[in-house]
């Protein structure tokens, strides 16, 4: 790419390591920045919780108390739907309240107010914040501002630990198992947060194996293949989907992340070879026992409407387990558990 991007000058496009997002032995009163911060163990809590709820909160009225007085923020500076509205969801099934700003126009920060002050002066009022913003590294940035628990909503192309959660914990409940599962990655692994996160929580796991299939300006970062490879992942990277004899268990497609790509030439170069990593029906045939994931927005039809109901498309699963994966982990940071 020939445009700088926050973060790219210096080659970072996943988050170092710091002692700010080592390790986290419990959750409560922590943030939440980056996948670096779940161990196993603590994937299995919030998927156990998050399980627990699913048959807590058929109840509606029994689950309504828990955040009762609690309040959270949504600051979203880029476009979201999922991701507000899952800690949105999340905290109002569980009795909460929610404060949100999606647009700058209307904040202080048009006045001139660093993201730091904002951060500071929510997070002051309120029990926990999340942030959405296009700078890449900004939420770790902000973190000392922060008072109450900050949660990381999407940071420009570095993270995604929510996203990845529900994509972990839908992996776990279609296969009951994540050691010993193959997975293949498409589509823009240099610019999607999501499966940077991703990467790091299958890096925890033993036998994994990935491969990587993406456009050359798309590539996964070279930290990210560190993270894999550091993890034992047995890796293969690949140039065009139809060069793959084995997908695996797991297709995970992502969105070309237009809006951070600027130059034109390079926007061209990736249009003329989207077929290439297109889904479509075909695939399902060549490929009947591989399920079909995607963080959602499909953007330009990487997988074709005709799939959408497509028994082997779990798209909409991880979508609809955002709610679940997100009131547990907001009930273990905030209160500590049920
Ligand atoms: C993703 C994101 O914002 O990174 N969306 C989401 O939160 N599910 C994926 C994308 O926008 O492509």
């Amino acid at each position: 790419m020939n445009e700088s991007r926050p973060g790219q000058e210096k080659g970072i496009l996943l988050y170092p390591p710091d002692e700010r997002i080592a390790p986290i032995e419990r959750f409560q009163g922590q943030s939440i920045i980056s996948a670096r911060q779940f161990t196993l163990g603590g994937l299995q809590e919030v998927c156990n919780w998050a399980k627990e709820l699913k048959g807590r909160l058929k109840n509606r009225w029994n689950a309504a108390e828990r955040l009762r007085g609690y309040t959270l923020a949504t600051l979203f500076y880029e476009p979201s739907t999922r991701t507000r509205f899952m800690f949105e969801v999340a905290m109002q099934i569980l009795g909460g309240n929610t404060v949100t700003e999606t647009d700058v126009r209307f904040s202080s920060r048009i006045k001139g107010e660093s993201l730091e002050h904002t951060v500071r002066v929510v997070s002051g009022m309120t029990d926990g914040v999340v942030l959405r913003d296009p700078k890449a590294g900004s939420v770790l940035e902000v973190l000392p501002y922060a008072v109450k628990p900050l949660f990381n909503g999407g940071d420009g192309d570095r993270e995604h630990p929510f996203q990845a959660l529900k994509d972990y914990y839908t992996i776990l409940d279609e296969f009951g198992q994540i050691d010993g599962r193959s997975f293949t990655l498409i589509g823009d692994l240099r610019f999607g947060r999501t499966v940077h996160s991703l990467a790091y929580f299958l890096s925890l796991h033993k036998g994994i194996r990935v491969n990587l299939g993406a456009p050359p300006d798309l590539q996964a970062p070279e930290e990210m293949i560190d993270v894999l490879k550091r993890g034992q992942v047995e890796l293969q990277t690949y140039c065009r989907l139809g060069d793959l004899t084995d997908v695996g268990d797991i297709i995970y497609v992502t969105r070309v992340q237009s809006e951070r790509i600027k130059d034109p030439t390079i926007k061209a170069k990736i249009e003329a070879v989207a077929p290439d990593f297109t889904i479509t029906e075909a695939f399902t045939e060549r490929f009947p026992h591989t399920k079909i994931m995607h963080p959602l927005p499909i953007g330009s039809g990487e997988i074709v409407k005709e799939l959408d109901s497509h028994p082997n498309s779990i798209y909409f699963k991880q979508s609809d387990n955002g709610v679940l994966v997100t009131a547990a982990l907001l009930l273990l940071v905030l209160k500590g558990g049920w």
